[in-house]
């Protein structure tokens, strides 16, 4: 029903072959389905719930999957940060309300289901945390043992708590996050780990089900999507997704596929920028935003194909910028996220502040994590609990009433 497919080269391997690379030219490989045999059909769709394995037909896993009510996330009309900016139609897409608590888990119920179909007895990842984050919990799920490695001091303290929690071999390395996937990549290849991150083809076919999601809910295809970028994985699995769905015949457009990174750590965005063919990689990426702290995004080929054909944009948001679309989600929306998360509402403010986004578009943001993630984040922006004496005077004296 599917072969795994060089996203350069075009050649084409079994599925169940394990392999992360092309061995012809080194590139990534992608899952491409035979469309056209397979039995998709809105109606099947609609009769189920909403979640990632509403749309089975177009995802690699033939096994009972390794699940835990993955996806099915609230799409968010903004109506108060909307009004603010002047625009009527925006929405975000809350993955932080997937049970690790980001939207890893979609990639993750497909990616451990496959470790399983292979036949693969342990699973292993790098990680800025949620990935790990994920994996630990879906490696539990399935009763397999889970390495997952960090750079060390810069993971926000829920992601590691919860790999720990959930029983991951956590090693912190002393490097960033581009040298513990370099490592964990060798490691793979020589130990015979099964890798979760996104460079594994099957992983991203679970992402891309946020795409779909969010086109039930809004009843169509938004004018643009706009995602934060990391590894770039996300942003490239949603366009494929949605590649597909008009390949079936089910949506009649695309949309403007459009890219946020923090301004410390921005390749893809400079690649845009400058019209580069490929991402020149940053050696010291720095951010607030710890989860898109990557200077050499592996995904970043398919993410400038993404952004460029859709007709895309890709901006950077300083970590004021960040933070402040944190604290005004938090406030004036209900929406909790963590500082990745909220680049993609920063993003969309400036895009719109600069007139590069007309104000009647449909536009869909995706939420990438929970503001619970990272708490000391939270705590630094906030005033602390006002402390007082136990009894009412000093409550109303504290209330100023
Ligand atoms: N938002 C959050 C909260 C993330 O954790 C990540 C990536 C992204 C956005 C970017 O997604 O990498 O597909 O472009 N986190 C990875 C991790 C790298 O290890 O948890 P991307």
């Amino acid at each position: 029903m599917y072969r795994l497919v060089c996203v350069s080269c075009g050649a084409s391997y079994p599925p169940d072959e394990i392999l992360y690379n092309c061995t012809k030219c080194g590139h990534l490989l992608a899952v491409r389905y035979d469309l056209p045999a397979l039995a998709v059909s809105r109606k099947i769709w609609d009769s189920r719930p909403l979640s990632v394995w509403r749309y089975r037909e177009l995802l690699p896993v033939t096994i009972e999957p390794v699940t835990i009510n993955e996806g099915g996330t609230p799409l968010y009309h903004l109506k108060r940060l909307g009004k603010e900016l002047g625009i009527p139609h925006l929405y975000a897409k809350h993955e932080g309300m997937n049970p690790s608590g980001s939207f890893k888990d979609r990639g993750m119920t497909v990616g451990v289901s496959m470790a399983l179909q292979l036949k693969k007895k342990s699973v292993a990842c790098a990680s800025t945390g949620n990935t790990s984050a994920s994996l630990a919990v879906y490696a539990a799920k399935a009763g397999i043992p889970a390495v997952v490695l960090l750079p060390a001091g810069k993971v926000a303290v829920g992601k590691v708590a919860q790999a720990l929690m959930h029983g991951a071999k956590v090693i912190s390395i002393r490097g960033n996050f581009d040298r513990a996937l370099e490592m964990v990549h060798e490691l793979c290849l020589s130990h015979g780990l099964y890798l979760l991150n996104s460079i594994n083809p099957f992983r991203l076919e679970g992402q891309k089900t946020i795409g779909f999601e969010a086109i039930d809910q809004l009843g169509g295809v938004p004018d643009r999507f706009v995602l934060p970028v990391g590894n770039a994985g996300n942003i490239s699995a949603v366009h494929k997704g949605l590649l597909e769905l008009k390949e079936l015949g089910l949506v009649d457009s695309l949309p403007m596929m459009t890219g946020i990174q923090a301004a410390g750590s921005m390749p893809v965005v400079r690649a845009i920028r400058e019209n580069l063919p490929e991402v020149i990689p940053e050696g010291d990426p720095e951010t607030v935003a710890t989860a898109i702290r990557i200077g050499a995004p592996v995904n970043a080929e398919k993410a400038l194909t993404a952004i460029r054909t859709t007709g895309g944009l890709a901006e950077s948001v300083t970590d004021d910028e960040i933070l402040a679309m944190q604290r005004d989600l938090a406030r004036k929306e209900g929406i909790g996220v963590e500082p990745a998360s909220a680049a993609s509402v920063a993003g969309v403010k400036k895009l719109i502040e600069a007139g590069a986004i007309d104000r009647s578009e449909r536009i869909v943001c995706v939420v990438t994590g929970h503001l619970l993630k990272d708490p000391d984040t939270v705590i630094r922006q906030c005033e602390p609990p006002t402390e007082i004496d136990a009894d009412l005077p000093s409550l109303l004296a504290a209330l100023r009433l």
